[in-house]
């Protein structure tokens, strides 16, 4: 029976086919894509670099000898590797655990082709369980959740120690849970235009073409 962790390196590990030699690799953030990012080393020679969704990943690229590209000095990535919170059957996911999803957001926008890497855990029938990361202007944050109270959702401040935690941004994140997204589009869409949210952790209008999912018969790959 392999580990959560050992699937994670997996899953890190199947994601290199989907590099493209000579090109630049969009790069996502957390426990999953470090692996994913370590595994990248080898074959660091083959591609020109990466552009980075968080201080966190750019830190961990630049110590392995992978050059990082500003999103403003590239034009459309051909593949954006990155993990999730949950994915549902067509590739709709919750993202944000790491507080990194705006910049998530932009890199995989910026993509052609968003796989997701992540363990059997992450799989669900209906996105919501996981408390859904909301990144936030903190002017906004107490009428947000008040209207996420109104849609039948409990929404915290997330804390570093007594103080909210700042994301790259410099802004707050919002853990909203009671929610049932079964209707991921449109969700994203409408709390997008909440004056004060910047981004919801909703991946349904950039969702994944590709999951790699690491099971206890190894990696399954699921095409949406
Ligand atoms: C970070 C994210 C991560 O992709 C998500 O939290 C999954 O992380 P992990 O691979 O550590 O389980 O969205 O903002």
């Amino acid at each position: 029976m392999l580990t959560q962790d050992e699937l994670k390196t997996l899953v890190g590990q199947a994601a290199l086919q989907y590099v493209v030699p000579g090109e630049i690799v969009g790069v996502g953030t957390g426990s999953t894509v470090n692996k994913f990012i370590d595994a990248l080393a080898s074959m660091k020679d083959q591609i020109k670099g990466a552009v980075s969704s968080s201080v966190a990943s750019t830190e961990r690229l630049l110590a392995l000898g992978i050059p990082v590209f500003d999103a403003n000095e590239v034009g459309e990535l051909s593949v954006y590797i990155d993990g999730a919170d949950e994915i549902d059957g067509r590739g709709y996911m919750i993202k944000g655990g790491g507080a990194a999803l705006t910049r998530e957001k932009i890199v995989a926008a910026q993509s052609r082709r968003f796989v997701c890497i992540a363990d059997e855990s992450k799989l669900v029938q209906t996105l919501g369980k996981f408390p859904l990361p909301v990144e936030v202007i903190p002017m906004a944050t107490q009428r947000l959740v008040r209207q996420f109270a109104a849609l039948g959702g409990t929404a915290k401040v997330r804390m570093q120690g007594s103080e909210p935690l700042l994301t790259d941004n410099d802004q707050h994140i919002l853990d909203v849970t009671g929610l049932q997204i079964s209707e991921p589009l449109a969700f994203e869409s409408e709390v997008n235009q909440w004056p004060g949210v910047v981004t919801v952790g909703v991946f349904a209008h950039q969702r994944a073409q590709v999951c790699l999912l690491g099971t206890a018969s190894g990696v399954k790959t699921l095409n949406f």
